[in-house]
């Protein structure tokens, strides 16, 4: 018996196939069953005929319910009207775990409910196909660096340092010193590419983020660059480069996926390069014009972001931010120097921040100044300011969230549904 995958069903047409899968969905007319058949890679109609098969095989797939596990051998045969154009005439069936009161039925749930039953919701359609674009999302994510000679750098998740500034940290005892789970891989990166010339590391990170919006999690992945003797400009068109190959990727790759969640293709399908490019104080003006409660000189609030993401058809590169609302490695612009070289990519539709990065701060006596400004501990900082004693260069790197990119490329609301097992404030369970 040699087994299928659904997606390769239409290959045996006219021949005979043996499925593996679980019952998705049933329905029954008295001499005919219709099940749906789910394998991972697609769904099959398979159609019992009563006088067919044997009674025992008729009763018991008369009692075995939603997501019972079963192997199916029949004739394939196009049909049209069928999920996917093909279904299978059941010749032989086995069920191999018969399961009743699966908890999650076609009927409306819960969101609490449904993400109390993650493990199980991941069989369902939707998530199903959210996490296969996540999934295509992160290879060409790796196939994009790899394909530009970039070196992969995995940076460790337990530190001594805060990245992203101290009111964000997940504090852990490391053998009576303390430790804290790692809000970027930056730190370690700048270094690596003083070896490497470019870097990328790709892992899970750590906020412990006190506010509860659609926008944030406490543990999501980071995809992150840093590229020796870059400025601002370069990073921004290789943001912009790896921006355009995902949704080219996902247009191309996850069709299927886009249909289930019924995404609006168009407008994935408008986006083009360069991508626009505003200074913040533009986008300040922009704000005013639109007469939101944006204040200048503040970081944009997800009101603001969403406003300004409206306002273009591509993702819009907002550049040289107040240096004092943000981070404490950023080079100040030195044509003005209250100004950060540093951008944060907005998503269209209202999806707000999926990448921020900047040009890092090469002189020593600057950064040192700017770990004090920001009351950070100096000695935490001492191998990374190392960089800067031996062959410091200009140096620039990104941000790029997987979850907010994969909210935005499959059209949900919020971003816990593009993780397998979302952490939330309120949530560590499954
Ligand atoms: O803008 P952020 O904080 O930048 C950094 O961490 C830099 N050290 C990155 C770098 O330059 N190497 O975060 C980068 C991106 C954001 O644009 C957003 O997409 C995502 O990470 N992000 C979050 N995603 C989900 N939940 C959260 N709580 C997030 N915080 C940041
Ligand atoms: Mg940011």
């Amino acid at each position: 018996m040699s087994v299928v995958a659904i997606k390769d069903i239409a290959s045996c047409e006219g021949e005979q196939a043996t499925v593996r899968g679980w019952i998705y969905h049933k329905r029954s007319s008295g001499k005919i069953q219709f099940l749906v058949v789910r394998d991972g890679s697609g769904y099959l109609q398979v159609v019992l005929v009563k006088n067919e098969v044997a009674a025992e095989l008729w009763e018991a797939v008369l009692a075995a319910g939603q997501e019972s596990a079963l192997t199916v051998t029949g004739m394939v045969r196009e049909d049209k009207r069928a999920p996917g154009g093909y279904e299978m005439a059941c010749q032989g069936l086995e069920i191999v775990h018969a399961t009743t009161d699966y908890p999650i039925g076609p009927k409306e749930h819960g969101t609490e409910f449904l993400l109390d039953h993650r493990h199980l919701w991941l069989r369902s359609k939707r998530p199903h196909a959210l996490l296969r674009i996540r999934s295509q999302v992160e290879h060409a994510c790796r196939e994009f660096f790899h394909s530009r000679d970039f070196v992969l750098i995995d940076s460790p998740i337990l530190t001594p340092a805060a990245c992203e500034g101290t009111s964000t940290l997940f504090e852990t005892d490391y053998f009576g010193n303390k430790a804290y789970l790692s809000q970027s891989g930056q730190l370690y990166l700048e270094p690596a590419c003083q070896a490497f010339g470019k870097v990328y590391c790709f892992g899970p990170t750590f906020r412990a983020e006190k506010s509860k919006t659609r926008r944030h999690l406490i543990e999501f992945w980071m995809i992150e660059p840093e590229v020796a003797w870059a400025v601002l400009d370069d990073i921004m068109v290789l943001a912009e480069d790896l921006v355009m190959h995902l949704v080219e990727r996902v247009l191309d790759c996850c069709a299927e996926d886009l249909k289930v969640l019924e995404r609006d293709t168009t407008k994935l399908d408008a986006i083009t390069t360069p991508f626009p490019r505003v200074s913040y104080d533009e986008a300040a003006d922009l704000l005013e014009k639109a007469g939101t409660d944006f204040q200048r000189g503040d970081d944009f609030g997800a009101p603001d972001e969403t406003a300004l993401g409206e306002h273009f058809q591509s993702p819009v590169m907002v550049h040289r931010y107040p240096t004092n609302i943000k981070a404490f490695y950023m080079e100040p612009d030195p044509e003005r120097p209250d100004r950060a070289l540093c951008m944060d990519m907005l998503a269209p539709e209202g999806y707000g921040e999926i990448i921020g990065g900047s040009q890092r701060i090469h002189d020593l006596e600057l950064l040192q100044q700017r770990i004090r400004e920001h009351d950070l501990p100096e000695e935490a900082f001492r191998w990374y300011l190392d960089g800067r004693r031996y062959g410091s260069v200009p140096h620039s790197g990104f941000g790029m969230g997987i979850e907010r990119v994969v909210t935005w490329l499959g059209g949900v609301h919020h971003t816990r549904e593009a993780i397998p097992f979302p952490r939330l404030l309120n949530r560590l369970y499954p």
